[in-house]
């Protein structure tokens, strides 16, 4: 079949690498894709927040299936349109998509499927804001209801803090995603990730992890998209799993479609765990990045098989063959992430570096220039790497890190720290 996968990010590159690897996959195509795809696909420039665009592209290239990456073509009805022009998608509706895209939207889902959550409440002006605050005292969570490409979040450990990020937000530091904020009691415990996939009835868990948000060694420093991860996480055990579906998701896809608005795709429940139990801090609907890296590593080619089924309806009969193991990867990042950074700078050692089911390098930020490989944005490439244990699979990316010339970018050094 005709594949075609949208993004061109580390997190997309991984599922390129797994489709890629199954038979099923006769032809893929990447919208926009990057350095490292361009080795395994075809890439094409089209805007895919365009859904009637990016539904046209696939009906011209007789696209039999379309694997959507980033939240922002699912929120932009990118899944509608293709569903209406009778291709497969892997990805929710625009509807379903509002689980992420908006704050208020995921606290009323859960307050009607009574899934455990932070309390919380929503503003539209300054002043009720702050005396909420004031009311509440810190720790508190503050944030702008819409997309914020991950900085809506102000996690405030002091009055002052929290009340200076509603200035902010309503302000127009976000700005129509701020328009409305919701504050929420700050969770305390171990934060993990828990993916399944839905095919609107159906949910299958696929898999766990934890990244590391920060962008300084012992989890210090501003907020990033993620510097590094790992699968499985080990807080999260068979048991908080089994409640986090029971408690969770099934009354979360059953709230949806009870509104009409069937949840298909990966569901991406962040969870703070304490105490044995498990708590929803977000959704997202989509992969993680680069949590994605991480499952698609240890998944392989059945993982195209898996979306394959979500996307038809056939998630009852679908299973995941698990390799008992464990992967890692860690972010590649240019020097100044998350502020400003330089492009163009070369890195060098990647064909050295092996390629194979245990060790892969996923290109994110970089394009090719005069034949090298260059830096093309913030996070630049995700070294992934499978072990029999967490130990092992860090040692062996940090060997792969090890062999990468680029003193134009740095990494963390400790990813997996919390686990090992
Ligand atoms: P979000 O974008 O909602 O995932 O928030 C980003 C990060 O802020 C999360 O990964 C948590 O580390 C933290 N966070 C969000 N909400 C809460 C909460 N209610 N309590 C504690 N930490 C939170
Ligand atoms: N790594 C966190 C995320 O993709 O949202």
């Amino acid at each position: 079949m005709n594949i075609l996968i949208l993004g061109g990010g580390g997190r997309e590159h991984s599922l390129a690498w797994a489709a890629a690897q199954n038979p099923k996959c006769d032809r893929l195509i990447v919208a926009p894709g990057n350095a490292g795809m361009a080795q395994i696909a075809e890439c094409a420039s089209i805007d895919i927040t365009d859904a009637a665009a990016v539904a046209e592209f696939a009906v011209e290239k007789a696209v039999d299936f379309v694997i959507v990456g980033p939240e922002a073509p699912l929120a932009a009805g990118v899944s509608d349109a293709l569903r209406d022009a009778a291709i497969l998608v892997f990805g929710p509706s625009a509807a379903a998509a509002q689980l992420e895209a908006s704050k208020t939207f995921t606290k009323e889902v859960c307050d009607a499927a009574h899934a455990p959550t932070a309390r919380w409440a929503r503003f539209t002006d300054a002043t009720s804001a702050a005396s909420y605050i004031r009311s509440q005292g810190a720790p508190i969570v503050v944030k702008a209801d819409g997309l914020a490409a991950g900085k809506g979040v102000v996690v405030a450990m002091t009055e002052a803090e929290a009340l200076a990020a509603i200035e902010d937000m309503f302000g127009g530091a976000f700005g129509s995603a701020g328009a409305e904020v919701v504050i929420e009691e700050f969770m305390e415990g171990e934060e993990a990730s828990f993916f399944v996939l839905c095919d609107g009835e159906v949910a299958l868990p696929i898999g766990t992890a934890q990244d590391h948000k920060r962008v300084g060694e012992g989890d210090t420093g501003p907020n990033t998209g993620g510097m590094g991860a790992y699968s499985p996480a080990p807080v999260l055990t068979d048991a908080i799993a089994q409640r986090t579906m029971d408690e969770i998701i099934f009354p979360t896809l059953r709230e949806m479609a009870k509104r009409g608005t069937p949840y298909r795709g990966v569901l991406y429940a962040g969870l703070m765990i304490k105490d044995g139990a498990p708590r929803l801090v977000e959704y997202n609907v989509r992969f993680g990045d680069p949590e994605c890296q991480v499952l698609m590593m240890r998944l392989g080619a059945q993982a195209l098989d898996l979306m394959l089924a979500a996307a038809e309806g056939r998630l009852e009969d679908a299973k995941v063959q698990w390799a008992d193991d464990h992967a890692l990867c860690v972010v590649y990042a240019a020097n100044g992430y998350p502020g400003s950074y330089e492009k163009g700078s070369v890195i060098s050692g990647l064909d050295a570096l092996p390629e194979n089911s245990k060790n892969m390098v996923f290109h994110a930020g970089t394009a090719k220039s005069d034949g090298q490989v260059v830096a093309a944005g913030g996070r630049v490439l995700t070294v992934t790497a499978r072990g029999n244990t967490l130990s092992e699979a860090q040692k062996h990316a940090y060997a792969m890190v090890d062999g990468i010339d680029w003193p134009e970018g740095f990494v963390r050094r400790d990813i997996g720290w919390r686990a090992l």
